[in-house]
């Protein structure tokens, strides 16, 4: 049967420790010049509603690396659910590629693409969750740490699709995690009772940004305004200033902490330049670790889908 990479609970936590130390050998050996040939032959589709430099460029990247062919499909092309429906759509793409990967808006959306294409799909963002991304973190925490399992994760600001997708890696991998938002920027609450309820991690919102990172081996960011929401970004600011990632408020975390934030960033805003170029931070390992946490999820969709 298929297999697809809509949230992060789509792989249990076995699959997805492999992955992250599969991601971890490929990295090793791109660096020794050998590759992976688990795409030859296969054409992936890559639909983008949304703008995009790391997602668009490490899975066009991985997928050539792979020995596959990368199509990059905009609106303007195939209209998703406007020009036919998604089902149709998802049918027909099915019978031409080997591979889906997609960033939109709704993840509904994605869901339905996916519950009729006969190929795996990928989600590269909505506005729900950004899987990806996270098990990239994950890799990126597996190299500081040397685990993955056990670490203390603040995440500041925003309760958006990057606050959503660590509360699916905290069902997953037993975790610390402590979100710092305010009450009017709240993540998906019945995903926060589904983490909590299910019991593997230790997980809670705090609204006193210092309580947040006490302690903290990781703490992250991303913009307060995410694609889609770029008009409400003064508003946002306003209730999220506090939860600003800078060196004062770092004195609280663990003194050897990693700061990760998925970019682009607004360098000033959500995190200063001071911590974005510091010590602590890993804001560019873990950009480019989603190339090679990417490639790992698509070799494994391959593998499990046969
Ligand atoms: N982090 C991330 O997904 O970046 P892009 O929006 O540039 O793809
Ligand atoms: N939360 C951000 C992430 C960008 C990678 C957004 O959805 O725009």
């Amino acid at each position: 049967m298929k297999r697809d990479f809509l949230t992060i609970v789509d792989f249990n936590a076995e699959e997805l420790k492999q992955t992250i130390n599969y991601a971890i050998e490929l990295k090793r050996a791109r660096n020794a010049g050998q590759l992976d040939d688990a795409l030859k032959g296969l054409t992936v589709g890559c639909i983008f509603h949304k703008a995009s430099l790391r997602t668009r460029i490490s899975f066009e990247t991985g997928i050539h690396e792979l020995g596959g062919y990368s199509l990059y499909i905009t609106k303007d092309e195939i209209d998703l659910g406007k020009r036919e429906t998604i089902e149709d759509a998802a049918r027909v793409l099915s019978r031409y590629l080997g591979m889906i990967m997609i960033r939109t808006f709704s993840h509904a959306d994605v869901e339905k693409l996916a519950e009729h294409a006969s190929v795996p799909v990928i989600n590269g963002l909505t506005d729900y969750t950004h899987p990806c991304q996270v098990m990239g973190d994950l890799m990126t925490v597996q190299e500081k740490f040397g685990t993955v399992e056990g670490i203390k994760v603040a995440y500041l600001g925003d309760g958006n699709n990057l606050a959503n997708s660590w509360l699916n890696a905290s069902r997953r991998i037993k975790m610390d995690l402590t979100i710092g938002t305010s009450p009017e920027t709240l993540p998906d609450m019945n995903l926060l009772k589904t983490a909590q309820d299910e019991g593997l991690s230790q997980v809670r919102i705090v609204h006193d940004p210092v309580e947040a990172v006490k302690g903290a081996q990781v703490v992250y960011t991303d913009v307060w305004a995410s694609m889609g929401q770029k008009d409400q970004a003064e508003a946002r600011a306003n209730l999220l200033r506090n939860f600003q990632i800078n060196e004062k408020l770092l004195e609280n975390a663990d003194p050897d902490h990693l700061v990760l934030h998925c970019l682009p960033a607004e360098r000033g805003r959500e995190i200063t330049d001071a911590v974005m170029d510091g010590p602590h931070s890993g804001v560019f390992d873990q950009a480019e670790n989603r190339l090679h946490i990417q490639k790992a999820i698509m070799a494994r969709l391959i593998k499990w889908s046969r």
